[in-house]
């Protein structure tokens, strides 16, 4: 542990040890994790990560290779990626964050990263995605679905609304410094 970067950003010290603590927490909660039956959509597996990190690579500026395999193995579960015609086309990444409130102990699921193969987007893909692993957070009793999108993401931002996700704050930094963007939630009770 460096203690100088503690002593120099302890705000940034204190997000990543609660990020971690939630994390952990995630992890149990996903114990006893119900499958149901999907169509074209699967958990993950090891054969599949070069084409699902081919697919990250190319959905976003920034790429996330080290996350992706370590969430390939912490969230294996909640790791979903669609096929068609036996080829992976796309994936859909979830974390699952406990939470407390007056009605006691909830679980809410974050969408950490969803990216559909440049050639197969606007083919009804992410929506399928979406609505089959949303339907397998349902039957776990995850209570809420919500994820951030950068307000300038026109094709994601329709998906998630045709999904029934609604807007729910504006975030400034988030997405990235000077970026804006939305929280959307989606509630299954
Ligand atoms: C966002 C993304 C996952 C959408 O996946 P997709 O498979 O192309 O989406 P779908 O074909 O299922 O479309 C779902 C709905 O969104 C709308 N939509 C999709 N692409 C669109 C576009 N380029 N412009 C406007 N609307 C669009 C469609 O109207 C569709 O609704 P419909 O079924 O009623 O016609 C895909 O564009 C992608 O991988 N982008 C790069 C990575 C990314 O930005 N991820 C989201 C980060 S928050």
């Amino acid at each position: 542990m460096n203690l100088a970067r503690i002593h120099s950003k302890p705000n940034l010290y204190i997000k990543s040890l609660e990020k971690a603590i939630l994390d952990t927490a995630g992890t149990f909660l996903l114990r006893g994790w119900k499958q149901i039956e999907k169509e074209n959509v699967e958990i993950v597996d090891d054969t599949v990560l070069p084409e699902i990190l081919r697919i990250q690579a190319e959905g976003f500026e920034k790429k996330r290779r080290g996350e992706i395999i370590k969430d390939s193995n912490k969230f294996r579960n909640i790791f979903y990626v669609i096929k068609s015609q036996n080829k992976v086309v796309g994936y859909c990444i979830y974390h699952l964050k406990p939470t407390f409130s007056r009605r006691g102990f909830e679980k809410k699921a974050v969408i950490y990263s969803i990216a559909i193969d440049r050639k197969f987007r606007s083919k009804g893909f992410g929506k399928r995605l979406l609505e089959e692993s949303i339907r397998e957070m349902k039957l776990n009793s995850v209570l809420t679905v919500f994820l951030y999108v950068n307000v300038n993401n026109t094709p994601a931002i329709k998906l998630y609304e045709k999904t029934g996700f609604l807007v729910v704050k504006e975030v400034e930094n988030l997405c990235g410094q000077n970026e804006r963007c939305y929280k959307m939630e989606l509630k299954l009770f």
